[in-house]
């Protein structure tokens, strides 16, 4: 398996419900007609927007952003409708027609959901799908840009790259196709998160639209909704159609490599060396170790980003970690906006493609994903427990460890700054990643789930605990009780609130009291309101 178009990590657990389903359409078709006939008396533009399930694209246009396939298949619930705005006015319209009219909304950006919750649901809904409200503006003077939601995070570095000849940046994944909507909302970190930070720690202002459907701007939401649409999840306060972010300086040239190494070649040592100063090195360095099976051995895959020129880089591996026995051929220098497609794929090629960042066009699979976060490193003999699992599996059944370095910037944010509280303390972040190919996919499914929660299990002594740390944006329908889908108790939903949020959880939970008592915007996994019946207060 080559980690090939990284790993844009996933998660499982989509139960589809014929039952559910059926009851869906039957109540919908009630509301169908009423709902659209608001739409059209709400908004001159709506139609122009409006997709069907007769509409001839609705079926592209609904797969154009699923990119998991799990969340494609025909057993999966569809949206009544979808609506992929152009203007402010037909977000609101959609809004208050929904919430007239029963009706769920799930609103998608980039569509990289874990669980799939921006495309499906199992409750009648409709799709807002901020595919075509993507505007990017960059003030180089500035050093400012607005953003809208539905830009990837590719299109966005690539914009502030070509604005700013390749002096500014944003800290942001190293997945080029992720939405800017759900990635902000969540967080959002990449490479730069020992020199910077996440994304949403750099978040100076945003325009969104409430339950009501009112435009709120930083001053008019007030600074409690404003803290909680930085890293508290997306989906649950509202949609946020853009926002205002505070860009960064990077060097003209970065440098990068991508060194394997196998167990004959002493991975194990090095991977235990790495985990004593990866995040501790300067921060301009960033480590960040792949694992995965190839024939019969494990290949740690050690990839880096360097912001700076590979003399600079050569000395610091000298002096902090010289065992990986990094040389100059191992590495190659290029501009920072290069070094995005480069992380994408680790491959060196003649001239990096920049469409690649430019486009929305990514190719799409099946793929799940786990996270936790490591504040201890793991004893190296416990690294053998890791590859047995890889060894027990059939042929067809592979899977991938990420680890993700701290230090830095990301951990001297306090964890109450913003709703994102994984800060000092954490050593790395750790990610279960599996993806196969189109074909079969109940089959591999269920052995990749397994593997992954075999591996899970396995790390639960090394892993944070009190609670076992999550990343809202590695969304895991395993690690708590859902929402039902009315109310859920603040207590229920506790379980994973607090892996995601920490005490950050129950301020989320006061925004959401104040802002949607009722819970409009809700999911699987979104942030309850205080519910005077079930909550004792
Ligand atoms: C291949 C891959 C690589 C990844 N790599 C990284 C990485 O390096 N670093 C990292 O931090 N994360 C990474 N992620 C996780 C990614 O940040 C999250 O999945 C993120 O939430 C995706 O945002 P999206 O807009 O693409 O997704 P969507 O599925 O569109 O949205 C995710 C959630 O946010 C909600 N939402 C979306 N837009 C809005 C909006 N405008 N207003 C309100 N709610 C909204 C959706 O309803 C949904 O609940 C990766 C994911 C994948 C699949
Ligand atoms: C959906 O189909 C109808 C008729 O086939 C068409 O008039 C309308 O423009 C389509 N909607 C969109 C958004 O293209
Ligand atoms: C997005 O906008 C482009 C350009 O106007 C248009 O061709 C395309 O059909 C739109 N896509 C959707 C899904 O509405
Ligand atoms: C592995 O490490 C040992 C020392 O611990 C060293 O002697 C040996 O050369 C290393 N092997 C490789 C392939 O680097
Ligand atoms: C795995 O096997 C393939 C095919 O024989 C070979 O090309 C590759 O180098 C092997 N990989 C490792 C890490 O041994």
């Amino acid at each position: 398996m080559k980690p090939h178009g990284l790993m844009c990590p996933n998660i499982l657990s989509f139960i589809s419900s014929l039952l559910l389903l059926s009851h869906g359409v039957a109540l919908a078709a009630e509301n169908h007609e009423t709902f659209l006939k608001c739409l059209s008396l709400q908004s001159d533009t709506i139609s122009e927007v409006l997709y069907t399930q007769n509409n001839a694209s609705y079926s592209s246009v609904l797969k154009a952003s699923i990119q998991n396939l799990i969340f494609s298949t025909p057993a999966n619930p569809k949206p009544l409708f979808i609506i992929t705005p152009f203007h402010v006015s037909e977000i609101q319209a959609a809004v208050k027609c929904s919430k007239k009219n029963g009706l769920q909304i799930r609103v998608r950006s980039g569509g990289h959901d874990h669980e799939g919750l921006s495309s499906i649901s199992d409750v009648p809904f409709i799709i807002i799908d901020l595919i075509n409200f993507s505007e990017i503006s960059v003030d180089v003077e500035d050093k400012t840009a607005w953003v809208e939601s539905g830009a990837t995070v590719g299109q966005l570095n690539y914009r502030i790259a070509e604005k700013s000849q390749n002096l500014l940046a944003f800290p942001v994944g190293t997945c080029p196709s992720v939405g800017v909507g759900g990635h902000f909302s969540g967080g959002g970190y990449g490479a730069l998160l020992r020199k910077y930070g996440a994304a949403a720690d750099h978040i100076v202002d945003a325009h969104m639209i409430d339950v009501k459907g009112r435009f709120l701007n930083r001053e008019s939401m007030g600074e409690d909704l404003f803290w909680a649409i930085r890293g508290g999840g997306g989906a649950s306060f509202g949609i946020i159609v853009s926002w205002k972010i505070n860009l960064v300086a990077v060097p003209s040239t970065v440098t990068v490599f991508a060194v394997p190494r196998t167990l004959e070649q002493n991975a194990t040592k090095l991977l235990n060396k790495w985990q004593y100063i990866a995040d501790r090195v300067h921060e301009d360095l960033f480590i960040s170790p792949f694992l995965f099976r190839e024939n019969s051995t494990m290949v740690s895959l050690f990839t880096s980003l360097f912001l700076g020129g590979v003399d600079r880089l050569l000395r610091l591996m000298q002096d902090s970690f010289p065992e990986l026995g990094l040389t100059k051929e191992d590495c190659k220098e290029m501009t920072f906006v290069e070094s995005i497609v480069y992380l994408d794929g680790f491959e060196i090629r003649e001239s990096i493609d920049m469409d690649v960042l430019r486009g929305r066009n990514f190719p799409k699979r099946p793929f799940i994903g786990k996270a936790d976060y490591l504040t201890e490193p793991i004893p190296e003999e416990a690294f053998q427990g890791i590859y047995d699992i890889f060894f027990e599996q059939d042929q067809k059944t592979n899977g991938l460890l990420v680890f993700f370095p701290y230090g830095g910037k990301i951990s001297e944010i306090s964890e109450s700054e913003i709703p994102y509280p994984h800060r000092a303390g954490n050593i790395y972040t750790l990610l279960y990643y599996a993806e196969w190919g189109q074909e079969a996919i109940d089959d591999a499914y269920q052995r990749h789930v397994n593997m992954l929660r075999t591996l899970f299990n396995y790390m639960t002594p090394y892993v944070a605990k009190n609670p076992r740390t999550a990343y809202i944006n590695y969304r895991d329908l395993d690690i708590g009780t859902n929402n039902k889908l009315g109310h859920t108790s603040v207590q229920e939903a506790s379980v994973w609130g607090k892996k995601y949020f920490k005490n950050n959880f129950y301020r989320l939970v006061h925004v959401k009291t104040m802002v949607d008592p009722e819970n409009f915007f809700r999911n699987e996994q979104s942030i309850p309101p205080l519910n005077l019946v079930k909550d004792e207060l």
